[in-house]
């Protein structure tokens, strides 16, 4: 191969430069030429492609979101815009294609392979660590310490008040980030969308930890979970007369420096991707576990289910006495 392209599509995460930097300079000093494509899915079928050379990627590392831009592409889940953004990288003479994104850029990316050809790698790029494959995804390192520094303050604030705090974290249908802020941040409670108990069942809880001389309660709720936190505080107020405060957390997770585990993985990952491209692998993510790297067939990736921990969930009930 001589020419790879390299884009980051759906939800931004932070590590993503990081990740960017590791296929420019590792496809560079390998003698292949790296090209960008700018705003994900959605400008390659428009043609935003451009050359990147190993300094045009100096001074990202540290830096959240992603230089390339990115965007959830309509266009691309139609088989007329995969065939235009086909022709785009015929027409720059790309030979693999490696996607920076999530489980719906994986899809996308598995679609171009499978209909036009060309070899795609996936480097698995979203907060969420949805995806199955590798035991992290590259920005849920960081997202699970903005939420926690959020958490942290929260709790300032609701004892002081002796409020409960219900807060409302990222993760799409996941469960993982709310769990690690769970036991990170010392909540009470947790809920998550891989465990569907019923609010009803955890008032005793909320009512014996005020009685027992709880000053406010945190209790953590993935925004995966039936209701959200607003669901979830309501059911309390209902339920215990107790009154609560909810606080959603949102997008300030997916913003952010990213931490040293975050651009740690990103470089490995992204190194690996142009390797993988140049050993002739296509359709599959790289990811990382305890072995080491990982090649996982892209469809895998959102077929087979990643469970959250299972041990870690447990740990976080038996410490919220
Ligand atoms: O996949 C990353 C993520 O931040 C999810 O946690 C969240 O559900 C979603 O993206 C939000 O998407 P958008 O930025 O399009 O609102």
């Amino acid at each position: 191969i001589r020419r790879v392209a390299v884009l980051t599509s759906g939800g931004d995460a932070p590590g993503m430069n990081a990740a960017i930097r590791a296929v420019v300079r590792t496809g560079t000093q390998q003698g292949l030429e790296v090209v960008g494509v700018r705003r994900g899915f959605s400008g390659l079928h428009r043609g935003e492609l451009s050359l990147l050379g190993a300094r045009d990627v100096a001074n990202i590392i540290q830096r959240g979101g992603t230089i390339l831009l990115t965007a959830r592409s309509r266009t691309w889940r139609t088989p007329e815009g995969r065939a235009r953004g086909a022709q785009v990288l015929r027409d720059w003479g790309v030979d693999g294609l490696i996607v920076i994104g999530g489980d719906g850029s994986f899809h996308g990316a598995h679609f171009l392979q499978e209909e036009h050809g060309i070899p795609v790698i996936g480097v698995p790029g979203t907060i969420d660590n949805d995806l199955y494959g590798t035991d992290h995804t590259i920005g849920y390192f960081t997202a699970v310490e903005t939420a926690l520094d959020a958490v942290d303050k929260l709790r300032d604030t609701g004892a002081s008040h002796e409020r409960i705090f219900v807060i409302e974290v990222m993760g799409r249908h996941a469960g993982h980030i709310a769990l690690d802020v769970a036991v990170a941040g010392g909540a009470e409670e947790v809920f998550i969308p891989e465990d569907s108990k019923p609010v009803s069942g955890v008032l005793d809880i909320v009512r014996d930890s005020v009685a027992k001389g709880k000053r406010g309660s945190i209790i953590i709720v993935a925004e995966g979970y039936p209701g959200g936190a607003t669901g979830v505080a309501e059911a309390i107020e209902a339920g215990t007369g107790l009154e609560t405060r909810v606080s959603i957390l949102g997008h300030i997770q997916r913003g952010g420096s990213p931490v040293s585990s975050d651009r740690i993985l990103a470089s490995r990952l992204g190194e690996a991707a142009v390797y993988a491209l140049m050993e002739g692998r296509r359709g599959v993510m790289v990811g990382r576990g305890a072995s080491g790297m990982l090649y996982t067939p892209l469809h895998e990736t959102w077929e087979k289910r990643k469970d959250v921990s299972r041990d870690l969930y447990r740990c976080a009930k038996t410490l919220s006495v």
